[in-house]
Order: structure tokens, then sequence, then C-alpha cells
């Protein structure tokens, strides 16, 4: 793609007409790839830039904007909703490490969690990690019943009609011992084969070529008609398991993948059990050597604890297990010219600086955007506009420029000057300092709320999939509603129905809206007022507060108006509820400030009355409302001779206690095991309940 100069002078008509019709077709293609098949190839901004041609175009020739409606469109209509289907366990994602040391580290990790002795026996499986798109297939007394994809790992989209046609995929578990309910979870994808067959025949019809196997498997997989998904072959390989009912078939990893088997199921042939680090390395390179001869994509190894006691010991942190880590391969690389570099500003006011590069294959995909960090790293690598640079893509993540190359610079090319001023809105910009007078590495536009960039980017936050998921509320509506000033904050996006009635330029007339889209707009708006706390939480957009915070703070505080009141009152720096919420697990201090210095912002103090008035959020499901210490702040002291103090607070937590590293008043149980001290003597002091390693199993169960 090429992409469109600034403040251009008039072309010729002739010109004119030829740029004009390709990049409709381009915004067309890139509009279709964004919102009906959730897979775009642009970065916003480079869209933008896009459109903003197209008109500056129509500028110079009205008569261009007739020949096709492209510029008067806002995105493509959305795709008709998939049911949501809610994981009853939490589909989570994997660790990466790149290098040797890494896979040590990992071993290490583990049996210092386990307390285990480095001459204790300790199995690891490995097995190639399929570049696909997971998917939860449920059985029910053998019989295939429900599939759901990952969406954003606790609700998914019920894909049930389109994995019925995927061949590999049993109807009906075979064999002995199947669990009545079975969930497996495993990968989706289609062979190289199959992909470029399925190119060459979509080539040949006009239609969409894919960028590579795994795009063209999320395609086949989100189409509504089931017999196009069937007419593309798809495969599967089962290497996990959400719910089962009973006994487990095994109590090893690899027990389990042999189980599957035997029920029929597709496993991978290169799953092996190795003993050391040195063996998981081994297995690595020799998948690796492999890689290109295997008919499907992969993009590292998966090492998993092999014992499923020590697995469910090692339980979870954040997002991924402590059990697993992926071993990926290294990116790949190319060559190319630095164009531009452009800088885009985030929510909370971060300028971050943006490769544009003269398009590149990297990998199998075409790469015109590259991160470049921030500011700091644009000078250690003294990257320069105009430079040649290596551009390296690894997996999933955002393209990135590793390095000049330097014997191909320009001799008139300049050191690159950051800005000192917000782009969009010409406030200054500035580094803040922490503590220790240390400049931040970020640059922050300081203009706040008059910022349209950070309030265009928290809108987008706020509408989300991970924060309140509005279907057909995306990034380029918003940016529209927010130019027609329909919405300039959360509460207006619930007011937009009433006041669309009350109005005479109705939305629906609007092009590329109609009649059905808003309709389905408001119907998912709707949807959304009643909302999970969690969910809320972490769509305000506080900083520091992603979804892991907004999680612990929902449960810590049960309902909004507890952590409302609990931060307004913590902006009194001897007031308890700031220590409460400097103390709730995982929270500390930088985060506690940043949540009561938003919730004193008088403009959020109104936004967010204004929202609640629009919406019912819902109290956070308790991770184990059932267990005998959830809701309990919990002391661990002395030395623990059952498990490791890691171990403790990750069972703890996963019962739903909060772990504290003090006690105090509010503390509602110290476990205290031998050479307790200053600890136990406080405990004591406040009546706080004290008790044994060995009863806190009983109280446990287990
Ligand atoms: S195990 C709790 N095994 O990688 C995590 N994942 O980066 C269970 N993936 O979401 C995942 N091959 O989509 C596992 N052999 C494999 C895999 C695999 C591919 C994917 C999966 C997961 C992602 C995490």
């Amino acid at each position: 793609m090429k992409s469109p100069a600034a403040a251009n002078s008039k072309p010729s008509l002739r010109s004119a007409r030829k740029e004009h019709d390709g990049l409709a077709a381009e915004i067309a293609r890139h509009n279709i790839a964004y919102y009906q098949n959730d897979a775009p190839e642009i970065s916003d901004a480079q869209y933008d830039a896009m459109r903003q041609r197209l008109e500056e175009l129509e500028g110079f020739y009205p008569e261009l904007a007739e020949r096709n409606d492209v510029s008067q469109q806002v995105g493509a209509a959305p795709s008709e909703k998939f049911a949501k289907v809610k994981h009853r366990v939490a589909m989570l994602s994997l660790g990466n490490v790149f290098a040797d040391e890494d896979v040590s580290d990992f071993t290490g990790r583990v049996r210092r969690f386990l307390g285990l002795r480095d001459d204790t026996p300790l199995a690891f499986t490995a097995e190639p990690k399929i570049d696909g798109l997971s998917c939860a297939i449920r059985y029910e007394g053998g019989e295939f019943v429900q599939a759901a994809t990952r969406g954003d790992g606790y609700e998914g989209e019920d894909v049930t009609a389109n994995v019925r046609t995927i061949k590999a995929i049993p109807h009906r578990l075979k064999g002995r011992g199947v669990p009545d309910v079975l969930e497996v979870r495993g990968e989706i994808y289609m062979d190289r084969h199959a992909f470029a067959a399925l190119n060459e025949r979509q080539a040949k019809a006009g239609e969409k070529v894919f960028a590579n196997p795994r795009n063209a498997a999320a395609g086949a997989l989100r189409q509504l008609d089931s017999s196009i998904t069937a007419s593309r072959p798809l495969h599967f390989f089962a290497y996990t398991w959400g719910e089962i009912s009973g006994t487990r078939p095994a109590d090893t990893q690899m027990g389990m993948i042999e189980a599957f088997a035997e029920f029929g199921l597709p496993v991978n042939p290169l799953t092996k059990v190795l003993k050391s680090a040195d063996e998981m390395i081994a297995h690595y390179r020799m998948i690796g050597e492999r890689r290109a001869e295997l008919a499907y994509d992969i993009d590292g190894v998966v090492y998993k604890v092999n014992d499923l006691h020590l697995q469910e010991r090692l339980g979870y942190v954040s997002r991924s297990p402590r059990w697993a880590v992926a071993h990926k391969f290294p990116a790949e690389q190319a060559i190319t010219i630095l164009r531009d570099i452009e800088i885009q500003v985030g929510r909370t006011g971060a300028l971050t600086p943006v490769a544009k590069l003269e398009p590149v294959t990297v990998g199998g995909v075409v790469v015109s955007n590259a991160t470049l960090h921030n500011e700091d790293e644009i000078a250690r690598k003294d990257i320069r506009i105009g430079d040649h640079v290596v551009v390296q893509r690894a997996g999933d993540v955002v393209p990135q420029v590793v390095e000049v190359v330097l014997d191909r610079r320009e001799k008139n090319a300049k050191p690159y000057v950051f800005p000192e001023v917000c782009p969009v809105c010409g406030s200054a910009a500035v580094r803040e300092l922490d503590a220790k007078g240390e400049a931040d590495a970020v640059r922050r536009c300081t203009g706040g709320l008059i910022c349209k960039a950070q309030a265009v980017e928290r809108l987008k936050h706020f509408a989300s999939r991970n924060a309140f998921d509005i279907e057909g509320l995306g990034d380029k509506q918003i940016e529209f509603f927010f130019e027609k000033d329909l919405v300039r904050s959360p509460a207006e996006i619930f007011t937009l129905q009433k006041r669309d009635s009350e109005s005479l330029t109705k939305i629906k007339n609007y092009d590329g809206f109609g009649e059905t889209s808003v309709r389905k707009l408001f119907a998912a708006i709707e949807e959304r007022r009643k909302i999970d706390l969690n969910r809320l939480i972490f769509g305000l957009g506080i900083r520091h507060v992603g979804e892991t915070n907004a999680r612990r703070l929902a449960r810590h505080f049960g309902t909004f108006e507890a952590l409302q009141a609990t931060a307004r009152a913590a902006n009194d720096p001897d007031a308890s509820e700031r220590a409460e919420l400097v103390n709730i697990d995982g929270i500390g201090s930088v985060v506690a400030e940043s949540i009561i210095e938003f919730f004193n912002e008088p403009h959020n103090i109104e936004a967010v009355g204004a929202l609640l008035k629009e919406i019912d959020p819902q109290p956070m499901e308790a991770v184990a409302s059932q267990s005998p210490v959830s809701g309990k702040t919990v002391v661990f002291t002395g030395s623990l001779e059952r498990m490791t103090r890691d171990e403790a607070k990750a069972m703890a937590e996963r019962l739903g206690a909060k772990v504290s590293g003090s006690v105090s008043k509010k503390t509602d149980l110290v476990v205290a095991g031998p050479g307790a001290g200053s600890k136990l003597a406080k405990a004591e002091q406040f009546g706080v309940e004290v008790i044994t390693e060995d009863q806190w199993f009983e109280r446990v169960g287990g």
C-alpha cells in the first residue's frame, strides 16, 4: 500500500480519479478486514490517513464522491452476532520465553514454588505450539454438544454449527471411560496445503486472499453459513481440557493426551515426556528443525508439568499457568525503509512513536507499521527517518524495529527530535519524574480532559471487548459519534438512543449506518446496562488498573459504591481507607495513588455519577464464594512445612481470600508455623484467630 502524503497540491483530474479508485478499493477491503473479519491489517492511524487523503481528493474534485460511497461509510455492517458462551473454566494464555536459559529458569521456578530439591525427579511434556485458534469442545454423554471460541478467556462465541463440519472432530467419543461431561480444548488450524489451495481458489473467484493459515482458519470459523466452513478444510489438535465430571481419565498431562487419543480425538504426535531442561531444549531444537516439513504452522514448543496434582498446586498467576510456558521460535526479520515516525496519543496521554515503513513481507505477513516504544528507544537505537531498518515480527506480537542498517544511512539523515507538545491538542508533553527523580520513559500529553485524542481513546477503551464489549461500537463508530458531538462521555453512550429518537438528524440516516445496524447497536448498548463490576472498573481506564487489578478491586469491594467511597475517603493521607487500598494484595501504593486520583478528580466524579445513573453494575462472581476463607484477610507466618510460602499465597487466593504481609485489626486469620514471631504476637494483641498449617488444610478441605 502506498502511504498517502500530507498537504498535497491539486493533482490532475485523471490522476486524482485513479488514486481515488485505488484508495476506495483499499478502504473497502480494510473495512471488511476490520469490521467483519476481526483481522485488521493496518493501524487505525494508517486507515485514517487513507480516509483523509480520500476526502482531500474529493475536496479537489467533488464529483469523485459520486463514484463510490466509501468516503461516506462508517465501516462495514457488523457481522451478525454469534451467541455468547461463558467458559465454566477460564481459557487462559501462556507466558512466553525465547532463550535457552529461560527454560532452566522455568523449571527452577517450578521446583522452588513446589519446594522440590534439585535431585527430585520432575517431568514435563513438550509439544508443538500450533499457530491456530483455540477452541473448547463440549461432550456430554460422549456426544458433541457445543463448541466455543476463546473470546476474552471468560466468554467466547458459540461456533457449534461450524465446528461440527470439521471432519477431524468426532461427533461421538469412543472407547471406555469417557467422562459424562468432557470439555476438550485444543487448536483449530488450517494446514499449509489447504491454505495455498484456498487462496488460489479465492484469487480466481476475485475474493479475498488470506495473509496466513491462521487468518484463513479464523475466517472459516467465523462464517455465518456453516456450509462455507465445511468447504474450507480445518483440522484440530486436542491438548488440554476445561470442565470434566467425575474422576479424570488420567493423573498426568501425557496420560490425558493418550486418553484423548483413545476417545478418538486428534492429538499431536510430537508430544513427549522429558525429564530435564536439557532434554526439553533438545526436543525444542528437533521440532524447530522439522518445522518446515510439518504440514501446519507452529510458532514454538509448549512445556507443561506432567503431574496433574503438581499442576493444581502450581495454579495460575494472572492469566497464565505457573505450570506451563511457551518456548517461542526466534522472530522472523526483514529489512525495509523507515518512511516516517508518527506519534499516536493514547488514552492516558502517552505519546507512542510508530514507524511508518515501506511495506515489507516478514514471515508471510505484510508489515507497514512497527512500534518504536518510546523516545529513549529511538535515541538509543539512533533511528532516523529515511533509514534502512531491521524489522522483526514474532507471532501475534506487534512488529518491532530492531536496529538501523548503519552502512545504508543517507549522509544528510538527521537525528530524530521527539516532539515536546501533543500533536493532537498542542499541550505540553512531559516526562514525569518518579520517586527517585528519574524521568519516566513515556512522554505524556498534559492536556488531560481537553485533549481530543485522550477523550476518544478513553471511549474506545470503555466500549472495547474486555470492558463493556459493545458490539457495533468499534473504534470507527466512536470516532464518528465523537466528531458529530453525539457521544463525548461514557454516560452518553447510554443516552444515545433517547436523544436520537428526539433528534431531527437520525443516526440511521448517516451513510454506513441504516435502520438495521442502528437497531442492533441500540440493542447491544441496552444489553450492557447490566455490567460485571470488574468490567466496569476496567472500562474506566484508570491508569495502572488493567483487567487483573480490576478483578482484584471488584473482588475486594464487591460493589462499585464501596470502591468509590473508599477511594474518595483515601484522599486524606491519614485515612485508614488509604491503607486498605494499598494493602489489597497486588495493588500497592502506585496503583492506589492513581485510583485515589481518579476518584477525586471533579470531572471524573461527574462522569462516573452520570454513568451510574444509566447502568446497573453486577457484583463480581466470587472465584470460590463457597470456600470457608473467601473474603477473609489471611496472613501466613513462621515456617510452613506442607507448602512453600508462594504456594500458600496462591492457594489462599484461589479460595477467594486476600493475603496480606502484615497483621492488623482487619486481619481475619493468621496461619502460624514454627518460629512465628512478631506477627503472632500482634495477632494475639488484636485478638485475631491463629491456626496451624494442619488446621488450615482441615479448614479448606485438603
Ligand atoms: S496449552 C492454560 N498447548 O497458545 C493454557 N496452548 O499462547 C493452556 N496453543 O491460547 C494452553 N498450541 O491457543 C497449549 N500445545 C498447546 C498449544 C497452545 C497452541 C495456543 C492456545 C493458547 C495460546 C497461548
